[in-house]
């Protein structure tokens, strides 16, 4: 495999530095995009690293990073738009300014480093992988303006990966269910005021519920997964995921990653969405109709011309 110069935002930590170390070791040239000092000092330290200051939501600091980087004259190949924030509260309550902030880094940031590194990327027929989550295809109680900004990213992959792929350039999302980092706590002061700040009617739901995330309970390695006993996966399994959409022949649009049972809590939710879709539509298709359209789909996607709908 030839050695290629990747960027990925958001790589102080969690997932973001697994997947610059990961490239990093393979050889290639990772642009790793940090925004405190000390980050960017450790970041200095791995092999193959260059450390970028790079707030998504300054568009001189990402204006700086393309000058740089086509300064340096390798070009770009692979953008990996990682940085985000996982803010968690009850809808009610929130501010425009709030949501804004939010979509300002896990939407309009990825949105912002793509058109900025699009001359170099459409040179080098390059990749862009988004970092979604499984929070774009479901949501569920206090997870609504992060889960938003997931979904969001969903409908930009989608479009952005129709309009450039006659342009040479491959758009994925790799939506992980819950990894083991610290997206959390590094929230955790947010979500509080977020948590704190509900309004009636849902004030005394929301303070009892931020009382029980501060004592949160043991995990039970030895029960099965649950909604009150997650198993947190590796960091690793979404390297893996951004290594096939960087590199594969074929990249394809969307990577979930995760564990079984998070696998069928979204495959529920998207069933739900599509019966759903049923009932509402004109269709009201019967079940041997619903399961009829499900294996000409299956036939479709395995078919040599792909999935070619639009
Ligand atoms: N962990 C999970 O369970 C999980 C599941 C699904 C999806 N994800 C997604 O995975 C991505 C990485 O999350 P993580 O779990 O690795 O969390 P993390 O350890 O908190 O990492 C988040 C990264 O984003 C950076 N960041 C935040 N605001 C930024 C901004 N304005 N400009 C540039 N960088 C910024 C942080 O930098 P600072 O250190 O400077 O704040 C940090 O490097 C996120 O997009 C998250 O939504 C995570």
């Amino acid at each position: 495999m030839s050695r290629r110069a990747i960027l990925v935002t958001g790589a102080s930590s969690g997932i973001g530095l697994a997947i610059t170390r990961h490239l990093a070791g393979q050889g290639h040239r990772v642009y790793a995009g940090a925004r405190k000092p000390d980050d960017l000092a450790a970041l200095a330290e791995i092999a193959n690293v260059q450390p970028l200051r790079l707030d998504v939501r300054s568009a001189d600091e990402v204006q700086a990073a393309v000058e740089l980087i086509t300064a340096q004259g390798q070009g770009l190949y692979g953008l990996v738009n990682n940085a985000g924030v996982g803010e968690l509260g009850p809808l009610l309550g929130w501010s425009d300014a709030q949501l804004q902030r939010l979509f300002d880094i896990n939407v309009y940031g990825p949105h912002r480093m793509t058109n900025a590194f699009m001359p170099l990327l459409l040179a080098s027929r390059g990749r862009i992988v988004n970092i979604g989550s499984q929070g774009g295809s479901i949501t569920s109680k206090y997870f609504g303006p992060y889960t938003m900004t997931k979904h969001a990213l969903e409908a930009y992959t989608q479009a952005l990966q129709l309009e450039l792929a006659p342009h040479g350039v491959a758009v994925s999302i790799v939506q992980p269910g819950g990894v083991a980092t610290r997206v959390g706590e590094n929230a955790q002061g947010a979500t509080q005021a977020h948590f704190e700040q509900t309004p009636e009617p849902l004030r005394a739901e929301a303070l009892q519920v931020l009382a029980a995330m501060s004592k949160p309970a043991p995990p039970r390695s030895d029960e099965p997964e649950s909604a009150t006993n997650r198993k947190l996966s590796d960091p690793a399994i979404v390297c893996t995921a951004v290594q096939e959409a960087l590199f594969s022949d074929r990249p394809s649009l969307r990577y979930m990653v995760g564990t079984e049972w998070e696998g069928n809590r979204v495959l529920h939710a998207l069933l739900d969405k599509l019966l759903d879709a049923n009932d509402g539509s004109s269709l009201h298709y019967p079940r041997e109709r619903l399961i009829a359209l499900l294996d000409e789909h299956l036939a479709a996607r395995h078919s040599p011309a792909g999935d070619l709908r639009e």
